[in-house]
């Protein structure tokens, strides 16, 4: 008997009429993060044969649109093309779909043909992760969402990181419907920022006036930051600690004389944010197998086992 022809998930999809076990997946982190909400707008990165095009439709009932190098067959009410998300021509033509109002959700479950080699399949995953992270961020609305399938290897900490630069929530979910031999986890990322400012940057300021609370509030392209321990009139060099959609945090590094006077304020000093990893994850423990990690179950996978995915 063929793998699959044991697998749960998959003898569901077929009673459930879904197209793949991945379309659980979603199914799954929609339960745990509540990614879809009614009427969103959608796009689907690496989208065949389909399985989170049918749940995303189910979910959202707005406009949903998914690209693959398959064809994907007809969805009613789903917008499908063939193309390679690494292709500028492709990224054109999720543009147009996407129009200036932009999308609400971007889903990337797409997989390069896996090897067996795990260096090479996760530096090719990490490929597909970063044109879906590039498109992600030309099309989603403020506050977008933003889920991805990364291959865990060497290269994750440093594309998380980048993922968590660019939205307020941010965590790595492993559904139940994954296999637990899979190294696969995926990103979810909410609130898209729209911010000019990012966390960690430092700039000089100067401190407008006092809020509410006392803090200082200082303004960075018309955006408000509020600054700790400072006084009307000071001018400083203040290094971002938190930034959400409308305003942002930040702490005095250094008092100046005088704003720097062209740019007004600094060019930002780009660090990224170490935040220790395992405070953003998360894992169905209760149906993992303890003590292992996906690392020690990899396997030499079958030739084009994604698309049975
Ligand atoms: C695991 S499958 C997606 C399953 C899908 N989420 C579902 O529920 O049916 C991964 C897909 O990524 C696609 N893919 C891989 N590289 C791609 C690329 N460069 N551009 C577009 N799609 C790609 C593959 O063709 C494959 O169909």
């Amino acid at each position: 008997m063929a793998r699959n022809q044991k697998d749960y998930f998959y003898d569901l999809a077929q009673k459930e009429g879904y197209r793949s076990r991945a379309s659980y997946k979603l199914k799954q982190i929609q339960q745990h993060s509540n990614i879809i909400k009614r009427g969103d707008t959608i796009v689907d990165l690496g989208a065949a044969p389909g399985g989170w095009l049918q749940v995303a439709k189910e979910l959202s009932g707005g406009r949903v649109m998914g690209v693959d190098l398959q064809k994907i067959s007809e969805i009613p009410g789903v917008t499908t093309f063939k193309g390679d998300i690494t292709a500028d021509s492709t990224i054109e033509k999720i543009l147009e779909f996407a129009g200036k109002g932009g999308v609400d959700v971007v889903l990337c479950d797409a997989a390069p043909n896996l090897t067996g080699n795990w260096a090479l399949d996760h530096a090719r995953g990490i490929e597909l992760n970063r044109a879906a992270f590039e498109c992600a961020k030309k099309i989603l609305k403020p506050k977008g969402t933003f889920v991805v399938k990364v291959f865990q290897g060497d290269m994750f900490k440093e594309f998380f990181d980048d993922v968590k630069s660019e939205f307020v929530h941010v965590k790595a979910y492993t559904p139940q419907a994954s296999r637990s031999t899979s190294a696969e986890i995926y990103i979810i990322a909410k609130k898209f920022l729209t911010a000019p400012i990012r966390k960690g940057q430092i700039y000089a300021a100067e401190i407008k006036e006092l809020g509410a609370s006392g803090d200082g509030i200082a303004h960075i392209d018309d955006f408000v930051i509020f600054v700790k321990e400072v006084e009307v009139g000071d001018i400083v060099n203040i290094k971002i600690k938190d930034v959400k959609p409308n305003f942002g945090f930040a702490a005095v590094v250094e008092k100046l004389d005088a704003l720097p006077e062209n740019p007004r304020y600094e060019n930002p000093v780009q660090q990224r944010t170490q935040t220790p990893l395992s405070a953003d994850f998360e894992k169905d423990e209760e149906t993992r197998p303890k003590g292992n990690t996906a690392r020690d179950n990899y396997r030499p996978p079958k030739e084009n086992e994604h698309e049975e995915e």
